[in-house]
């Protein structure tokens, strides 16, 4: 079974890891979209352009599933238009629901962090007034995630003065959940923990975007097999250099997954 994975850049690789943990013996194709990333200050009809020929890309590559491991690209590309190609497309958004099932009833407030295109799409604002009837959710974009990730900055005094000016008007001690709308925000969740004084819960929607895709293609996972990757950027197999940064990234990953 061969599994396609793709974002604009590095953040989908947190779903990769979700998935090989959930689904190791699949083989698994990661598609970094590093030529045009970032997709969430992009326009809409750019980047479904770009997400058409990410699906042609993986179906040429035979793989039996694909999963957008991008928040930004599946709020462009509706379930009708990707029932429109021959294997099983899944997408994922942010975990809005999910915080508010899990935490709505605590007195603390939930902050939806995500890209731009993602914040003022119509998706997740018809979402947060289906689920929020509080009123307790408030969303913000961060698009300078998304460039410190791309260049492997996880830790550093700049994530840290990001997020403190992006953040300057929400009263911090009011939240005590982050849903982390956007795939590259899950390498700073120390950053937020240090920003929110250690006091939120995390929720990201890679696991249940990975139940999804095993339902659909009804997986069995197998513990004590795993399946090999290859890792394309825009196209073109990576080389070592680049490499080395995706390791980078998985090493993050696997320090900061314990952190919930
Ligand atoms: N990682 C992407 C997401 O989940 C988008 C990042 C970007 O390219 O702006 O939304």
């Amino acid at each position: 079974m061969k599994i396609g994975i793709f974002d604009s850049g590095l953040g989908g690789l947190s779903v990769l890891h979700e998935a090989r943990k959930l689904l190791p013996n699949a083989d698994y194709i990661y598609y970094a979209d590093k030529a045009h990333v970032p997709y969430g200050e992009k326009k809409p009809e750019e980047i479904r352009g770009f997400v058409k020929d990410i699906f042609e890309f993986m179906i040429d590559q035979q793989v039996d599933a694909i999963v957008i491991a991008c928040n930004t690209a599946t709020s462009m590309v509706d379930k009708a238009y990707r029932e429109q190609f021959p294997i099983p497309i899944v997408g994922m958004e942010p975990a809005v629901k999910k915080a508010v099932d899990l935490y709505g009833e605590e007195q603390k407030r939930i902050l939806v962090a995500a890209t731009p295109i993602t914040i003022g799409g119509n998706k997740l604002h018809e979402l947060v007034s289906h689920v929020d009837t509080q009123q307790k959710v408030d969303l913000v974009a961060l698009p300078g995630l998304v460039r410190l990730a791309e260049k492997g900055h996880f830790n550093s005094v700049e994530v840290e003065d990001y997020l403190r000016e992006a953040l300057k008007d929400f009263n911090l001690s009011e939240y005590g959940t982050v849903v982390l709308g956007c795939t590259h925000f899950n390498y700073f969740k120390e950053s937020f923990q240090k920003i929110f004084n250690g006091r939120v819960h995390f929720l990201d929607g890679n696991e249940g975007t990975v139940h999804q895709l095993m339902r659909l293609i009804s997986a069995e996972p197998k513990k004590d097999e795993k399946g090999k990757v290859t890792y394309y950027f825009s196209g073109e197999e990576v080389n070592s250099k680049e490499d080395k940064m995706i390791e980078k990234c998985m090493k993050q990953l696997e320090q900061v997954f314990v952190i919930n």
